[in-house]
């Protein structure tokens, strides 16, 4: 199948390469010419495990190609997505531009190139309920009717760090649309899926549009559940990781997203959960859980600054060591990283930085200004601190060398807020270890 995907960002770049994986002929379209220009390349703008591998194994095998071309590969396409990006505006409301100016180019060439088979125009893009509706009728009033154009909604469910495994092995492919030819279409287009008897979900536009929503806004629950219970643990002398685990081996409760953290960030849970309760506010529904969620997750890293506040008080010209910059570890993405409030909170506090991320301090550093000097290894940035930080949970913190480190250090503590480190292993090695979630 002929298949063009609109926006070579996190979304777009993935599912282009795993649909060309699957055999289809792929051209993933971008405004950005230098982005362009790498890909064809074969480098991946974006850091996530195995991308660059499936980007070369697909250009070489003459299935991917990366282009600024959108006319002559919509003409050509049976299935065009649209995977640009949806940020938060002022209100939290989701702001459409990019993806209705996509929609407006959609229509302008369809109207060009005639066909007796309509296209199918994928709405991979997360948006808010109502908007494929919208895209139907903007398609219409440009004279596209369904026998031209029609529009089906299919979510992703990608997450960054893991979004090829995501893409290749989701556990459901939620396809959202009003018509048999539709979803005939889209599963012959993820016949490897088909094939592996993955359930298809198939709703309404709007379902779809809501499941997507629904899917993130309650995962953000689970981890703020888990971070809230966490402070209480830390008052009532209990492990929450015990706590965490007696709970998940019920079914209905399920082990995933119960891990605590320093709150969570990224792209799309702290946008998205905004412009939920945007829709419910349109709605005349005031999702109230939502607001409760978005509060604790800011209670959380204020937690965090406190934690480190209170172990560097008495402490002249302090120094914070901090492991983990990005939102969480395997991503290189800075987009709401709890880093971006702790740090200048601490800075604001006297304490120097010296921070350590494997591959994000590139993008941190534009964002993170002064006070922050980008160290090259874990031990680098333990040089002299008095505090160690942990914000993400790369593997190599996991086995750090404690006794090493702590030759490193100036005063030997350690602020866990991703439960990385044994906190027997810590005392034993002299260290005033605080993981988050236990007394
Ligand atoms: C998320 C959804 O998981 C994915 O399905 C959707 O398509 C996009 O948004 P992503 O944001 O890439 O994916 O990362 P995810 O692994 O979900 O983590 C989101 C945030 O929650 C991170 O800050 C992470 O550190 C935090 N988190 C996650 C926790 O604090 N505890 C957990 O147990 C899990």
């Amino acid at each position: 199948m002929r298949i063009t995907v609109i926006g070579a960002g996190y979304v777009g770049l993935v599912t282009g390469v795993c649909l060309a994986d699957f055999g289809h002929s792929v051209d993933v379209i971008d405004i950005d010419a230098s982005r362009i220009e790498r890909l064809k390349a074969g480098h991946s703008p974006i850091f996530e495990p195995g991308i660059e591998r499936l980007i070369t194994h697909n250009l070489e095998s003459g299935r991917l190609a990366f282009s600024m071309d959108l006319e002559s590969s919509v003409h050509a396409a049976s299935v065009v997505f649209i995977a640009v990006s949806t940020p938060s505006s002022d209100t939290g409301e989701a702001d459409l531009r990019y993806l209705f100016t996509a929609v407006d180019q959609v229509a302008a060439i369809l109207s060009q190139h005639p066909s007796e088979t309509p296209t199918i125009l994928v709405v991979k893009s997360t948006v808010p309920v109502g908007t494929c509706t919208s895209v139907r009728t903007r398609l219409l009033n440009a004279g596209i009717g369904e026998d031209r154009c029609i529009v089906v909604s299919n979510p992703e469910f990608l997450r960054e760090g893991n979004a090829i495994g995501d893409c290749l092995n989701p556990e459901r492919v939620v396809i959202g649309a009003e018509s048999a030819v539709a979803f005939d279409r889209m599963k012959s287009l993820y016949h490897p899926y088909v094939a592996r008897e993955i359930p298809f979900v198939e709703v309404s536009l709007a379902a779809a549009e809501h499941i997507k929503y629904a899917s993130n806004a309650f995962l953000a629950v689970k981890i703020s559940f888990i971070n809230e219970l966490a402070l209480l643990c830390e008052k009532t002398h209990t492990d929450v990781l015990e706590v965490a685990r007696g709970m998940g081996l019920d079914a209905r409760i399920g082990p995933g997203f119960l891990m605590p953290g320093p709150g969570f960030g990224g792209s799309c849970f702290p946008k998205d959960i905004r412009a939920l309760e945007a829709v419910g506010q349109k709605n005349g529904v005031e999702l109230k859980l939502l607001g409760a969620v978005d509060l604790i997750n800011k209670r959380q890293k204020r937690h965090v600054v406190n934690q480190v506040l209170t172990r560097l008080s008495g402490i002249s010209a302090p120094i914070v060591a901090v492991l983990g910059l990005a939102f969480k570890a395997n991503t290189d993405d800075m987009r709401d990283a709890p880093a971006l409030d702790i740090l200048p909170a601490l800075i604001a506090n006297g304490a120097m930085i010296q921070a350590y991320d494997l591959v994000a301090a590139d993008n941190a550093r534009p964002l993170l200004g002064e006070h922050v000097r980008y160290c090259s290894s874990a031990m680098a940035a333990a040089a002299d601190a008095d505090v160690l930080l942990i914000l993400t949970e790369w593997n190599e913190f996991y086995d750090i060398d404690l006794m090493a480190l702590k030759s490193q250090m100036r005063t030997p503590t350690i602020v866990d807020t991703r439960r990385v480190i044994d906190p027997k292993s810590a005392t034993r090695a002299g260290f005033n270890y605080y993981g988050i979630g236990r007394a």
